[in-house]
C-alpha cells in the first residue's frame, strides 16, 4: 500500500525555505507542501511557482498561520535566527512536528527551553545540520566506522568561510551584527562544531576559545574610501570587496537578499547597491562578528579536537588522527592530490583516496546536504525515538552547547567546563 505523503507548511519563505520546498517538489510522493507564511508578498508568490498550481494556502505571518490551526504534519521554520523559538514553540504547542533552520536560538538558556518544551509536549525538532546529509561527511563517518584509521586521538578542522562570502554575509548582510543574530560560531560554524560531535561520537566536556574581529574594520579602510562603494571610492577599481563586483563575477549572491536581482538589469542593481546593506565599504559597516576564531575542544573518549573558521580561506578541511591512520579530507587535500579523502596506514604508508560524486545541477547545495536532508526527512520521521533522527533537536543542543561555550570563552578567556555550562542552561 501506498504510504501517505508526509504534508509541510513553512514559516519564513527565505532562500532555505524555497530550497527545501524545490526539493520537496520534486519527490510529490513523499511530500506535499501545503502551506506557507511570509509578510513578503512576493515571496510568497515565489513558493507558489514551486508547487503545484492552486495546492499552496498562504498567510502574511507566522501568527496568521498558527490561527488556522495545523495544517501539516512537519512546520519547516527558516526565519532569521533571531525568530525561531517563538514559531517553534508556538508551532509545537499548535501539535506540529518541527524542520528548524539552525542555530536553534541565539542563546543557550532558549536552546534548552526549546528542548524542554519539546520534550514536555512530546514534539518531534530536526534541525537543518544539512551537512550530516552531505556524501562527503557521510563517507567520512562511515570510514571512520570501519575502523580506517583505528581509534580517533585527534580532529582538526578548518572551515575557510572564503572573504568575499564572509564581507557578503558576516560584515554586509544578515549576520554581520552578532546581537541582531547569533555569534560567528554559532551562525556559521554549528556545522562545522555539529559535525566534530557526530564524529568525535562522545560528550564534550571542556572548551576554550580565542578569536577577534581584526581586518573589517575602520582601521583597514582604505585613504579616502567613502560609508558605501556607489559614493565614488577612489580605490574601487583595485578593491576585492568593491560592491560593484555585484554587477558582474559576484552576482550570484543577488539571489538570497535581492528577490530577482540576479536576472535584474545592471542599473537596478545599481539603484539596488545604493541604498542595501550590500552596498556599504566592508570597512565601514556596524559589523560585530569575528573574522577569525579557534575552537579547542575535549571529549569524555579523550579525543581532542580544534577547529578554525577564517574568513581567509576557502572551503572546509578535516584531518582526524587515529591509532592506525590519518584521514585527510575536504578542500586542503583537494587542492593538493585532486581527491576528496586520503587515507594513509601506519602499517605501510600507504594512501587509499575516495572521491565522492555529488550529482550535478540542483542536488550540489551545501554539498548535496540540502536535497540530502530532504531526501531523508521522511524516513527520520519514522525512527521510533526522534533523538536518534541523524539531525536530531537532542544531538543538535549539544554542539550547540559546544559553540555557545566556545563563545563564553572567546569571550572571557579561560576554559569552560561543558558539564556545568549545560545545566547552568
Ligand atoms: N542550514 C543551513 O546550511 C543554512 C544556511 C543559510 C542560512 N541558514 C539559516 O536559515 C535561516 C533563514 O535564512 P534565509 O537566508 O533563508 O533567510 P531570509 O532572510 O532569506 O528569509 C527569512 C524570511 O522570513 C520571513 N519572515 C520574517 N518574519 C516572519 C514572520 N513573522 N512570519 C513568517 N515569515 C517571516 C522574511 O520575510 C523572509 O522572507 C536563518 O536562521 C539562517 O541562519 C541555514
Amino acid at each position: 500500500m501506498p504510504v501517505k505523503p508526509l504534508t509541510l507548511a513553512a514559516v519564513g519563505c527565505g532562500s532555505r525555505v524555497r530550497t527545501y520546498t524545490k526539493y520537496a517538489a520534486l519527490l510529490p510522493d513523499r511530500y506535499q507542501v501545503v502551506a506557507a507564511a511570509d509578510p513578503n508578498p512576493a515571496r510568497l508568490r515565489l513558493m507558489e511557482a514551486l508547487v503545484p498550481a492552486g495546492s499552496l494556502r498562504t498567510f502574511a505571518s507566522d501568527r496568521d498561520l498558527f490561527a488556522a490551526g495545523k495544517l501539516a504534519d512537519i512546520l519547516m521554520i527558516g526565519t532569521q535566527d533571531a525568530y525561531h523559538v517563538q514559531p517553534c514553540i508556538a508551532a509545537m504547542r499548535l501539535g506540529y512536528d518541527v524542520l528548524l533552520e539552525k542555530p536553534i536560538a541565539t542563546n543557550f538558556a532558549e536552546v534548552r527551553a526549546l528542548e524542554l518544551e519539546a520534550r514536555r509536549l512530546g514534539r518531534r525538532v530536526m534541525i537543518c545540520h544539512v551537512l550530516r546529509y552531505t556524501p562527503f561527511y557521510t563517507t567520512v563517518k562511515s570510514l571512520l566506522e570501519s575502523g580506517a584509521i583505528g581509534t580517533i586521538a585527534t580532529i582538526n578542522a578548518v572551515e575557510g568561510v572564503a572573504p568575499f562570502h564572509q564581507a557578503h554575509s558576516f560584515v554586509r548582510g544578515h549576520w554581520g551584527v552578532v546581537e541582531k543574530s547569533s555569534p560567528m560560531i554559532i551562525a556559521k560554524c554549528c556545522h562545522d562544531l555539529d559535525i566534530i560531535s557526530w564524529l568525535a561520537d562522545s560528550s564534550c566536556t571542556h572548551v576554550s576559545s580565542f578569536g577577534s574581529l581584526s581586518y573589517f574594520n575602520a582601521a583597514n579602510a582604505p585613504a579616502g574610501a567613502p560609508a558605501r562603494c556607489t559614493d565614488g571610492c577612489p580605490v574601487a577599481a583595485n578593491c576585492f570587496y568593491d560592491a560593484h563586483r555585484y554587477l558582474g563575477d559576484q552576482r550570484h549572491w543577488l539571489q538570497w537578499v535581492f528577490d530577482g536581482g540576479v536576472e535584474a538589469d545592471d542599473e537596478s542593481v545599481r539603484q539596488w547597491l545604493r541604498t542595501s546593506p550590500w552596498g556599504r565599504c566592508v570597512y565601514h559597516c556596524d559589523n560585530t562578528a569575528v573574522d577569525r576564531q579557534t575552537v579547542n575542544l575535549t571529549f569524555a573518549n579523550h579525543i581532542t579536537a580544534n577547529l578554525t573558521m577564517t574568513a581567509f580561506d576557502s572551503g572546509r578541511s578535516l584531518e582526524i588522527r587515529g591509532t592506525e591512520g590519518v584521514l585527510l579530507g575536504g578542500e586542503a587535500v583537494k587542492r593538493l592530490s585532486g581527491h576528496d579523502i586520503a587515507i594513509t596506514r601506519h602499517r605501510d604508508g600507504k594512501t587509499e583516496y575516495h572521491d565522492i560524486k555529488i550529482e550535478e545541477g540542483e542536488f550540489v547545495g551545501h554539498g548535496g546536504g540540502d536535497f540530502g536532508l530532504m531526501n531523508a526527512l521522511d524516513h527520520e520521521w519514522q525512527k521510533p525515538n526522534s533523538a536518534d533522527m541523524r539531525s536530531s533537536l537532542e544531538r543538535s543542543v549539544e554542539s550547540h552547547a559546544m559553540g555557545f561555550a566556545a563563545e563564553e570563552a572567546r569571550l572571557n578567556g579561560g576554559v569552560v567546563d561543558l558539564t556545568e555550562y549545560r545545566q547552568r542552561g
